[in-house]
């Protein structure tokens, strides 16, 4: 029955000799253009596997009469990208910060590179942005702890801050004053450490404790608490607090201190990326 061939009685066309409960598939031959196409698209490909890269080989794969390749295409760009930064950072490795600052050239590549820099080490702690965490400083405003121009912050970088791997680190302790100060002292000084942004609970504790901070430190933090950069002392009138402004926070801190640490880059990253990095955190919106 397959083999007979059936002509369907209303179209005329011949059948395939298929049929499926009582439909019967009509063998209508392919429209002419569309077999073109088909043609077209197999010779197309016949051309298109002999100029470019396509078949493998035994040994490889056959690379195609022009010899395009967009594997090597991407090395040879990023070589030519190579050799167009390597421009810029051969300058940068003979400047110092300020001068590539000066330089609007340099400057907007010292920030796109000291921008990718920063994400990849830095904001880890210290927040996309700069924008900081509890415990890690903000490096987008303009409070420092040690010191905001682009020397200092180059130095804080390279050398880090009680990393003591590096004999140049900044370095600075504030004593554990739980075995120093009666414990009445230390409630004093809490309320004469709040006093200073206005928010002292008890003005006379607020008052006892200015003598014991004029005597125990204002040595560090200043004889009217704003801090001293040269320790890394905070500014404590100012609001902005990396281990906190409650009354617990302060007297926790007075106890029992906490020594923030910041690895040195020195040894980690290439001298012109600290120098775009400087640059970079310089520009975050709080240089000094
Ligand atoms: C492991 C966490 C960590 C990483 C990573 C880190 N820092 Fe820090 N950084 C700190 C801490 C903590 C401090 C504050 C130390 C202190 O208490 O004085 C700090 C302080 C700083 C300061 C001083 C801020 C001031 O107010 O003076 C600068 C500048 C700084 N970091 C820049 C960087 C840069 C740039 C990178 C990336 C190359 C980086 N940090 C990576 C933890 C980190
Ligand atoms: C030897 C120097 C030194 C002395 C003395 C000292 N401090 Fe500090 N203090 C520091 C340093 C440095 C820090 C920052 C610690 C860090 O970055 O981890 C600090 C941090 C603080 C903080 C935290 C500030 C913040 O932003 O969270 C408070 C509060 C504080 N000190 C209060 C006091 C009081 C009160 C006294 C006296 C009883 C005192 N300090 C004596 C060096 C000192």
């Amino acid at each position: 029955m397959a083999n007979k061939v059936e002509r369907d009685e209303v179209t005329g066309v011949e059948t395939t000799g298929h049929e499926w409960d009582g439909i019967k598939e009509l063998n209508n031959p392919l429209p002419r253009w569309w077999v073109l196409v088909f043609y077209a698209t197999i010779a197309f490909s016949v051309v298109w596997w002999i100029l470019y890269p396509s078949w493998p080989t035994l040994t490889g794969y056959w690379g195609g009469i022009l010899g395009s390749n967009q594997r090597l295409d991407l090395d040879r760009r990023m070589a030519e990208a190579r050799a167009a930064q390597a421009q810029w950072l051969e300058k940068i490795a003979t400047l110092d910060t300020e001068a590539v600052a000066a330089d609007p050239e340099l400057l907007s590549f010292a920030m796109r590179g000291g921008e990718v820099a920063f994400k990849e080490n830095c904001a880890a702690c210290h927040g996309l942005g700069g924008a900081g965490q509890f415990n890690y400083p903000s490096l987008a405003d303009d409070d420092w702890l040690w010191g905001g121009t682009l020397a200092d912050i180059e130095q804080t970088i390279r050398h880090g801050i009680r990393f003591y791997d590096d004999p140049d680190t900044r370095d600075s302790q504030m004593p554990a004053f739980g075995d120093i100060l009666e414990r009445e002292q230390v409630e004093d000084v809490v309320q004469y450490v709040l006093s200073l942004s206005g928010r002292a609970e008890d003005g006379e504790a607020a008052a006892r404790g200015s003598e014991v901070f004029a005597e125990q430190c204002a040595a560090c933090h200043g004889d009217d608490g704003r801090g001293m950069k040269e320790l890394g002392a905070p500014n404590l009138t100012d609001g902005i607090w990396l281990y906190g402004g409650e009354p617990q926070d302060i007297r926790a801190q007075i106890l029992k201190p906490r020594h923030g640490v910041m690895p040195a880059w020195q040894t980690r990253l290439e001298d012109e990326v600290i120098k775009m990095v400087t640059i970079y955190v310089h520009n975050l919106g709080g240089g000094e």
